[in-house]
């Protein structure tokens, strides 16, 4: 889909269909709607949409009145999901070339770019193992159109392009089933991305983290046949303003049965999306080497695969990790914070200030968030305000979780330095207080996604599948960073 802005009159712009937002109570007389308000066909309740054929006046085939809800309700979030909706419901027309009508008084950047974003993320299918679908419907452009807008306008489309392709980047890649995406072909896909964007990479294989200590990443791994990786993808700025280094370490379990604390069948197949943490890393790195932040950032990703083969690690088994800390393996479905242990320490080797990761780490955080918002957890609060500002700018919805140190009594094993669960309660802060201890003193933030990385149910702005959650906020705290 390639993107564009315009500024010609609505009279004269060329499309096959024209998104023209309505709101509540709003008249809208041009078009020939007026008859259609009036008679409470078009009521402007968000996301209530009516095609119009022939429409009066434009120049356009067609226009598509696309209920906006209360104005005073309306923001960016709400004109992304709007947008989202509109070309999904015109690409299932089959219609090709698509523009938005934005008013001139909501013609500012934030908007501009979450409507393109919008028009991106939903325009996204996870169906591309489907045969037989070489007539498939899809959108060939979209305009952003506002009569007398300004250059700002574009610049602000191009970075929403490069957001929303960096989002659907991610979702490629945690939509991959198991048997395609293991933990070596995540790391093809991280070096061929790596390359394409002129950003530095390393892989490290299994006799490399054997060397550097890494026990609590292998001995999850060690249950597979697929070797595991550790991919480490860089970037640094022409020139840099001062001492932060920003990690990015994201949960990288190509398919998670449990291990020998194994899974339910039931469902396990949704188990592929458990490297999601780690997609949103790469997606986040493929934006930050175009929109070039004034900071390095490095993005760790340990990649397994969880499974109970002969050599897998049993429930009690002791580990060493690479910090030096030894832990109890209580329970094998647990991994995640075991590879993160390790990925987290290494990043702090390598020079990281500041630490963030994603992970979908917990089904507990599911219980206590739903699928609405990400669970935030930190150890520093200016760190955590970072992340909740950029969050909010870019529409991601996050919480702030407890992470007092009390917590840190759960854990406590009678015969290791640290056991991987915490018992029944509290699932989602026993995870990220394991994670604290080898975060230590660097000021950290965890993301726990285990509920809003996957969307269960197609939504009329989205599909289902993937969602590609939280690599806007990632971009932007990078790119916000002073
Ligand atoms: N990958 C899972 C967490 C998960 C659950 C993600 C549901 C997405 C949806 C993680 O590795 C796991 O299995 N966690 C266990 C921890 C428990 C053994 C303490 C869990 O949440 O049940
Ligand atoms: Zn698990
Ligand atoms: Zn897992």
């Amino acid at each position: 889909m390639t993107i564009a802005t315009a500024n010609t009159p609505l009279s004269r712009l060329d499309a096959d269909a024209l998104i023209v937002p309505v709101f509540e109570g709003a008249k809208e007389e041009r078009f020939g709607a007026a008859e259609l308000i009036e008679s409470g066909e078009i009521t402007g309740k968000y996301l209530d949409l009516t095609l119009i054929h022939h429409p009066q006046g434009v120049a356009a085939k067609r226009v598509l009145l696309a209920g906006s809800g209360k104005p005073e309700k309306f923001d960016a979030p709400q004109l992304r999901r709007m947008t989202g909706a509109a070309i999904r419901f015109l690409k299932s027309k089959s219609v090709k070339k698509i523009a938005l009508a934005l008013d001139p008084t909501l013609a500012n950047a934030a908007y501009v770019s979450a409507a393109v974003e919008g028009a991106i993320l939903g325009s996204f299918e996870p169906d591309r193992y489907k045969t037989g679908q070489e007539d498939k419907k899809s959108v060939e452009s979209f305009t952003v159109a506002i009569e007398g807008g300004s250059d700002e306008v574009a610049g602000a489309a191009e970075r929403g392009r490069i957001l929303a392709e960096a989002q659907n980047f991610a979702r490629d890649l945690v939509n991959e089933p198991a048997n395609r995406l293991t933990p070596l072909r995540m790391a093809e896909a991280a070096q061929k991305m790596a390359a394409e964007f002129q950003l530095e990479w390393e892989v490290l294989d299994r006799e490399q983290m054997a060397n550097l200590g890494m026990g609590a990443l292998l001995g999850v791994a060690q249950g597979s046949a697929e070797p595991p990786a550790l991919i480490v993808v860089r970037y640094r700025p022409q020139s840099g303003n001062g001492t932060a280094h920003l990690g990015l370490v994201g949960k990288g379990v190509t398919f998670d049965t449990g291990g020998i604390s194994i899974k339910p069948a039931d469902g396990m197949e949704k188990m592929k999306y458990d490297m999601a943490g780690g997609a949103s890393m790469l997606g986040a790195m493929r934006d930050i080497a175009q929109l070039k932040p004034s900071i390095p950032v490095t993005a760790f990703v340990p990649c397994v695969e969880n499974m109970p083969g002969s050599r897998a690690q049993r429930p009690g088994d002791i580990v060493t990790a690479m910090s030096g800390k030894t832990i109890e393996v209580i329970n094998t479905d647990a991994e995640g914070r075991l590879i993160l242990a390790d990925a987290l320490h290494y990043a702090k080797q390598q020079g990281c200030t500041h630490l963030v990761d994603a992970a979908t780490l917990t089904g507990a955080i599911v219980v206590a968030l739903g699928h609405l918002n990400v669970g935030l957890f930190a150890n520093d609060d200016a760190m955590r305000d970072r992340v909740l500002a950029a969050a909010k700018a870019e529409g991601d919805r996050m919480w702030n979780m407890p992470l007092e140190d009390d917590y840190k009594d759960y854990l406590k094993s009678p015969f290791a330095d640290i056991a991987n669960v915490g018992g029944r309660w509290g699932g989602a802060v026993t995870a990220a207080m394991f994670l604290k201890e080898f975060a230590g003193d660097t000021p950290w933030v965890h993301l726990d996604i285990a509920g809003t990385a996957w969307i269960d149910d197609n939504k009329p702005y989205i599909s289902k599948g993937p969602s590609g959650v939280p690599v806007r906020t990632l971009v932007r705290l990078a790119t916000d960073w002073q």
